[in-house]
């Protein structure tokens, strides 16, 4: 099978292709499309033999549950038990937009999307081709990233089609995604709402809204004992195919440590690879440079941090060092996925 592409711009929709994209998912067939975070792979969410076909296409542990994107409100009520107050406003406030939200889930709704729990993750994407997608498509597209199992999330359409081109049936091509990193997952099963993954919406931001949010000490903690409750968390997320090390410090300290380290190695002829910033670029001396954006905007940061670490499985480098973004806004996201590729590998400068 070779995936059809179809290409076009949230402002102007191809309502042909959508409508026949929509067709596919109805059948039980699979489109990957766009959305304000990364691509997702969709397939019928309340089709057991659609997410069988997910798992299957990503080769992701079928323990590992989906997220069900919906395009109205009222759609959220028919695959929930109930929707707390809490959640009911932060859905108002946030969504559409990069939040995903865990209830108890309904019956109609399939073990087999879930992950056998009990629970399902539910989340309006923020993006005109993916809303219009899932109201043809019915209302409810279960969709994981669009990559492999093991490989950064996917952000330009060429991503999908390296990973998934020739396992599913189309490709929504909308460019590259706007934020670059999954979205925030608050947990409405617990008493306090807590987030499992951080992502664009931070905690101080959700906390303004609701009131109080705990983060799940899980994702926190580098140590092995403390799991976090997100099965996808727990997995190495991705490891680059070159050893992934981040180099914390002030940045004058971390650039002479880069360059300390890269020196070193090229000497014992390795070949290294640096991910720095557009402030930072020009004073590496060696190696294969790739600045991820610039410190002024952490958007721009999340924005190509998959893209970079994509990049460098292409290259032949045996060691990565990554400069640390402690941006303020974003930062826990952005270096929990770092960390997570680098096997909480850090190194003081
Ligand atoms: O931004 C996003 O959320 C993207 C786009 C495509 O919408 N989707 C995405 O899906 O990142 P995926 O499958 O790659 O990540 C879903 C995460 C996994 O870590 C999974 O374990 C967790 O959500 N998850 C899903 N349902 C859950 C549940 N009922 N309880 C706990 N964690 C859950
Ligand atoms: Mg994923």
């Amino acid at each position: 099978m070779r995936a059809e592409v179809a290409v076009m711009t949230e402002e102007k929709l191809d309502i042909r292709s959508l409508e026949r994209a929509g067709q596919i998912l109805q059948k039980g067939g699979l489109v990957a499309f766009p959305t304000e975070t990364v691509y997702g792979l969709g397939g019928n969410a309340l089709d057991p033999e659609a997410s069988r076909k997910i798992y299957g296409a990503k080769g992701r542990p079928s323990d590992n549950p989906l997220i069900i994107h919906i395009a109205e409100m009222e759609a959220l009520k028919r695959i929930v038990k109930s929707v707390p107050e809490k959640a009911q406003i932060l859905a108002e406030q946030c969504w559409p937009g990069p939040l995903t939200m865990i209830f108890e889930k309904a019956e109609c709704v399939p073990c087999e999307t879930t992950g056998g729990l009990s629970s399902v993750a539910v989340r309006m994407p923020g993006n005109k081709i993916a809303l219009e997608l899932i109201r043809q498509a019915g209302g409810y597209v279960a969709a994981p990233s669009a990559n492999t199992s093991g490989r950064p999330s996917p952000t330009l359409a060429a991503h999908v089609i390296e990973d998934l081109g020739d396992k599913i049936e189309m490709i929504i091509d909308g460019g590259m995604t706007d934020i670059g990193l999954e979205s925030t997952i608050v947990d409405f099963t617990e008493e306090i709402p807590t987030i499992l993954r951080p992502g664009y919406l931070n905690q101080q931001m959700l906390s303004q809204i609701i009131g109080e949010v705990r983060i799940d000490p899980g994702i926190l903690a580098a140590d092995s004992q403390t799991r976090p409750k997100a099965p996808g968390m727990r997995y190495k997320h991705y490891a680059p195919k070159a050893d992934l090390m981040v180099v914390e410090g002030k940045m004058e300290a971390v650039v002479q440590e880069i360059n300390r380290l890269s020196k070193l190695r090229a000497a014992e002829g390795k070949r290294v690879g640096i991910i720095c910033t557009d402030e930072t670029y020009d004073r590496y001396e060696q190696g294969i440079k790739k600045s991820i954006g610039t410190r002024t905007s952490e958007e721009s940061i999340a924005m190509h941090l998959y893209q970079v670490l994509r990049a460098f499985d292409e290259e032949e480098v045996d060691e990565i060092y990554s400069e640390a973004f402690d941006t303020p806004r974003m930062g826990q996201a952005i270096m929990n996925r770092l960390l997570k590729a680098a096997g909480h590998e850090i190194i003081e400068a």
